[in-house]
């Protein structure tokens, strides 16, 4: 655990314009930064930058954090890597805090399975090297295919013994507990028996992108047919099939450089052509392409060439997979090899400067190469034809970026020999579509408050003191170090002028009535406050917007940010609204917590009104209607204060 002190001092050194400058260009608009957002696609730069408050804001699609939130949506990284980046940007020395023992074994446990990961592929490797029935058929099949000893040490190759047993005796003599054998699966426990996964195979280690061994994948040797030719490791807590790519420790570097990610089958064709010298190169491995492989990709380049073997059949299974890549705004080409030929068998056949020039004449852009395809089928016949632009649009329509897609439809209006304007009509189609269907879910997630039974209905009202709940804490957070004077006479008759903290007021004010919130979020923010102002600290907005919760700083940084939204400039250091806002913040926040009262009161009222309703005697219902009267006298003075204050 990093020490709170460390993370306060990396999160105050951090400047966010620095951060965020070596991801996306950015330029000084008066006192703030903007630039193009890197969260969706825009021509127009809506993402703001403001260093005074360490913070930014996407008005486009509303994304905001501070530099620490910033680190994390770009790079996909969790709370303690996004600080450890930071500190190592700004050598800051990171102060580890003692940890508790849930904590240490949640992460002994992890690190563990790496352990035991890694003398497992020690184990194997070995055997390849000095044990004679590893050397005699591991090794010498990984000659036969053309892999080098500097290639099968790199990518750590092995052989797995043909004994049932042998490696998990072996390890367990080793002092590695059986419980992290069974957990990455290297041993499968059965009826009191332990058996090796992998038997008799040669084993690729499959490495996370800081290099270390997670899982394995070992081919069989023979070509015994009941047997798979490929199995792997089962998924582990280090071991996330769909957010892994096969060799991406490898070619990460390339990848950056070169700005592609050639995208292969499996393991050897990544190791041929890593052999070949061509290295920005990774598989998916056995399963199809996710969304998160796609994004782990997009941290490196926005351009994927997919290297298929000449097989339509399967070309054409992977059509929704490339789909998926669209619409992560990738560009996606792909290159077709010659009948017989995957890249693994192309790589050792060909010289390196061959592969390359093969790759780039035949590399083809995937909605070119789709429409051709289809086009090669449908032949002349109109039906198929008219099923085929559906299709193709429907791609076309997966592009989150409108004027890409305007091109591809007048691409692909002359290679289908369709008007513009047809294909236009289609894609509107499809998009109204979409949209419709996106807010029909929405609507739907709406719990059933469609049906106004009276009991649903008072549900309904009860929720509805967010709204004031929300602008308690957006004054608090806003406004809270600020002061506010109240004129006060004393003994001698004469007005002392009293300045009290906004956030001390009202924190006192809705002790005094006993008011919480429905809104749990909001109550741990308020919360915050009171223990705050019990240590004789004023929390200012740094305080929530860097918050250790990252649901309090989110919302914070939401709150803090939209004051400028409603200035609809964040430029201008103060709005006219805003100006008039603090001007007349005594006002604002008393009228404030009056209204909030007010809706407290009538939601007891509600309240009360269904316990009348339900009441069984007569005592009870005089009780309650007594209740009733002095709640609506009360909910009478509260709105009569208001109406003063607001028609004043
Ligand atoms: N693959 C897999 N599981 C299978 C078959 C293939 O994971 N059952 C993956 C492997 O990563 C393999 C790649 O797909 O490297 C290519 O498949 P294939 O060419 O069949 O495997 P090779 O080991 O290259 O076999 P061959 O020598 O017959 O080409
Ligand atoms: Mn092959």
């Amino acid at each position: 655990m990093i020490s709170p002190e460390t993370i306060r001092n990396i999160i105050e050194t951090a400047r966010i314009e620095e951060v965020i400058g070596e991801f996306v260009t950015i330029k000084k608009r008066g006192v703030n930064y903007i630039g193009l957002c890197p969260f969706h696609n825009e021509k127009t730069p809506s993402f703001t930058i403001s260093p005074s408050k360490g913070i930014y804001k996407c008005f486009g699609c509303g994304k905001a954090g501070n530099a620490v939130n910033f680190i994390m949506e770009h790079e996909h990284y969790s709370y303690p890597e996004a600080i450890k980046y930071l500190a190592k940007k700004y050598n800051i020395e990171i102060e580890e805090e003692e940890q508790t023992p849930e904590q240490i074994q949640a992460l002994n446990e992890k690190e563990s399975l790496y352990h035991v990961s890694t003398f497992a592929q020690k184990h194997f490797s070995d055997n390849l090297f000095n044990n004679d029935e590893g050397k005699a058929i591991g090794l010498s099949y990984l000659k036969e295919r053309d892999f080098s000893e500097e290639t099968i040490k790199k990518f750590q190759l092995g052989y797995s013994l043909d004994k049932w047993d042998k490696f998990t005796e072996y390890a367990l003599n080793n002092g590695y507990k059986l419980d992290y054998l069974t957990k990455t699966g290297l041993t499968i426990s059965k009826e009191n028996k332990n058996y090796d996964r992998f038997r008799a195979r040669v084993i690729f280690p499959i490495h996370n992108l800081s290099g270390r061994i997670i899982g394995f994948g070992g081919r069989i040797l023979t070509s015994e047919k009941n047997k798979p030719k490929y199995i792997n490791s089962p998924e582990s807590d280090i071991y996330n099939k769909s957010k892994v790519l096969y060799g991406i420790y490898f070619a990460k570097n390339a990848i950056i450089n070169i700005n592609n990610c050639y995208l292969v089958e499996g393991y050897t064709d990544v190791i041929s052509l890593h052999q070949a010298g061509i290295n920005n190169v990774v598989a998916s491995s056995g399963t199809s392409l996710t969304t998160e492989q796609i994004r782990l990709i997009k941290r490196y380049t926005p351009n994927i060439t997919i290297l298929y073997d000449g097989d339509e059949a399967g070309i054409k299974a992977s059509f929704r997979g490339i789909d998926m890549i669209l619409e992560q705004s990738m560009n996606v080409k792909i290159v077709l090899f010659p009948e017989g030929e995957d890249p693994d068998s192309f790589a050792r056949n060909h010289r390196t400067s061959e592969v390359n020039e093969f790759i780039n004449n035949k590399a083809r852009d995937f909605i070119e190469f789709k429409t051709n395809l289809l086009l090669k089928e449908t032949a002349d016949d109109p039906l198929k034809k008219a099923s085929l632009i559906k299709e193709i649009v429907n791609t076309i329509s997966l592009i989150p970026d409108s004027i890409y897609r305007s091109v591809y439809i007048k691409k692909c209006s002359s290679m289908l020999d369709i008007p513009e304007q047809t294909l236009m009509n289609e894609l509107n189609k499809i998009l109204r579509n979409k949209f419709k269907k996106k807010h029909q879910t929405t609507f739907e997630e709406i719990p059933e408050s469609t049906e106004f039974t009276a009991e649903k209905q008072i549900d309904v009202e009860i929720n509805e003191s967010e709204y004031q709940e929300k602008d308690i804490i957006r004054l608090l957070l806003l406004y809270g170090t600020k002061e506010i004077i109240f004129e006060i006479e004393n003994e001698d008759k004469h007005i002392d002028k009293v300045p009290v903290k906004v956030s001390q007021f009202i924190i006192n004010d809705l002790k005094a009535d006993n008011i919480s919130f429905q809104n749990k979020l909001y109550q741990l923010i308020f919360n915050e406050f009171v223990s705050a102002l019990e240590d004789d600290f004023i929390p200012d907005d740094q305080f929530f917007i860097n918050h250790k919760d990252e649901k309090i700083s989110k919302l914070s940084i939401d709150i803090i940010s939209s004051k400028y939204e409603l200035s609809k400039n964040w430029e201008e250091k103060k709005s006219i609204y805003t100006e008039t806002e603090e001007q007349k913040l005594k006002e604002t926040v008393i009228t404030s917590l009056l209204a909030l009262k007010a809706k407290k009161i009538d939601i007891i009222i509600l309240e009360n009104q269904k316990e009348i309703s339900k009441a069984e005697n007569d005592e009870e219902i005089v009780i309650l209607l007594e209740k009733q009267k002095s709640l609506k006298n009360i909910s009478k003075i509260i709105n009569a204060q208001l109406g003063r204050i607001i028609t004043k």
